[in-house]
């Protein structure tokens, strides 16, 4: 365990150079787990019935934090009820809205680049993602009140894992014990969070907003019943908790893999001067999703005895849709480890073979918000920004929670840059 923490990627391509493309691993404290890195297995977990299995228990840990009412922890029906009223916020014609509010935070955080500035990629694109988040998903335009948001509720998020995993930590004895102080984090950032909603829900323009939280407002289920103050709450803190850092470890890891491979570089400078559309461009995000996924694998728990792969697993068994695992299969992407953005040009990825945002009826909610953020933010910064790696050899990829991330976060100076406006064109209408 300790080597899959910090060399997490060598060790499951050496497991699986090993075993094979399913085998069972026994992380200390998590039962028994099987990797699945067959695309028809998978399909086969993500499509079929899905009644034996859980996925909001694995994330159960987060209840403390994110509520009950998280699309994250629940299963079931419950689940299914939260996930249909959160799902139309985040298609893809709506989220084609949100490129404009993308690029407009990305061409602010560019105008504080200076030549010679160190800058680590992965704090800045934190930056630029919550401020995202605050627009696009709370419409909270603001400052003072982004800035409220983020002393409260990203303040939350993150502190330290082990209030989320323990409840003695979490345990309130006095105002200066940690419990004391995390309690009272939470009830500041619940009570932020509650002063928003009910602003926004007698916001006279109501009707006419297109952030998500407004749309959340007047989204009913099929009973025609509106979602509770609470589970707005606990949605808020969830897209925050889910879409904040992976999306910004996303980018870095983008920067990074550029950085590395200058003729990908300098192609994606000349499609973006070139207003060809946007192909070599989605090539780019698919294919850093592809080499470096933020999320390692899926996590399936079952309640009865399922067939996987040719193995017959019993109940009680995680079963891990290997991300990684299967998108370095050299049989399904020749030469793996390469950064070749091409391949997603000349042929699609085979589907059940690209997986960085899971699949079925868990499929993460934000990949449409998430590759636009990716493409927005290549698309104002690429063209702009010359920038120089400052580790000679390539940052090494460790877990960061569950999250894979660059150790030290990818550090560059900045050689040139020119004015966002100077730079950027306009950017060609995009298709959801
Ligand atoms: C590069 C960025 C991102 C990556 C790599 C990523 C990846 C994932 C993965 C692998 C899952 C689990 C899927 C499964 O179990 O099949 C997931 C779930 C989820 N993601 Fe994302 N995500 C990203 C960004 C976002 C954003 C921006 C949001 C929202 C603002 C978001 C919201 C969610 C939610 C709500 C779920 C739970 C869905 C459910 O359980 O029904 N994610 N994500």
């Amino acid at each position: 365990m300790l080597r899959f923490m910090t060399r997490p990627i060598e060790t499951l391509l050496g497991w699986q150079a090993r075993y094979g493309n399913v085998f069972t691993v026994r992380y200390t404290g998590f039962g028994t787990g099987v990797y699945v890195a067959e695309p028809d297995a998978i399909r086969e977990l993500f499509t079929g019935d899905q009644s034996d299995l859980l996925a909001g228990e694995a994330n159960s840990f987060m209840e403390p934090v994110l509520g009950p009412h998280s699309v994250l922890v629940l299963d079931g029906r419950e689940h299914l009820r939260q996930r249909k009223l959160l799902l139309p916020p985040f298609q893809g014609s709506r989220v084609a809205a949100f490129r404009e509010v993308i690029r407009e935070v990305a061409e602010r955080e560019l105008s504080g680049w200076r030549p010679g500035r160190r800058l680590t990629l992965r704090e800045r694109m934190r930056a630029l993602t919550f401020e995202v988040i605050c627009r696009a998903v709370f419409g909270v335009e603001d400052r003072a009140m982004q800035e409220r948001l983020r002393s409260t509720v990203a303040a939350v998020i993150d502190s330290s894992p082990v209030f989320m995993l323990s409840g003695a930590a979490r345990t309130d004895l006095g105002p200066f014990s940690p419990g004391g102080r995390f309690a009272r984090r939470l009830r500041a950032a619940d009570a932020v969070l509650a002063e928003e909603i009910e602003r926004r829900r007698r916001a006279p323009d109501l009707e006419e907003r297109t952030d998500v939280l407004s749309l959340l407002l007047r989204a009913r289920d099929e009973d025609g019943q509106a979602m509770s103050t609470g589970e707005l709450r606990d949605e808020l803190f969830t897209m925050l908790a889910a879409g904040h850092e992976t999306t910004s470890t996303g980018l870095a890891f983008s920067f990074e893999l550029l950085l590395r491979n200058p003729d990908v570089l300098a192609r994606l400078r000349e499609e973006l001067a070139a207003e060809h559309g946007d192909g070599y461009l989605d090539a780019v995000v698919k294919e850093s999703l592809r080499l470096r996924p933020v999320i390692d694998g899926a996590e399936r728990t079952l309640t009865k005895p399922r067939t996987l792969g040719g193995w017959a697993l019993p109940p009680g068994v995680k079963v891990y849709p290997g991300i990684l695992l299967t998108q370095m299969r050299p049989d399904l992407y020749p030469e793996p480890e390469r950064f070749r953005p091409e391949r997603f040009l000349d042929e699609g990825a085979e589907s059940y073979a690209w997986l960085p945002f899971g699949g079925g009826i868990r499929r993460c909610l934000g990949a449409a918000l998430a590759q636009a953020e990716m493409a927005e933010v290549l698309r104002v910064v690429v063209p702009a920004a010359e920038l120089r790696a400052v580790r000679p050899e390539p940052d090494p990829v460790v877990m960061r929670g569950i999250t894979l991330a660059p150790k030290h976060g990818v550090e560059v100076t900045v050689e040139r840059v020119l004015s966002a406006a100077h730079a950027a064109r306009p950017a060609p209408v995009v298709a959801a």
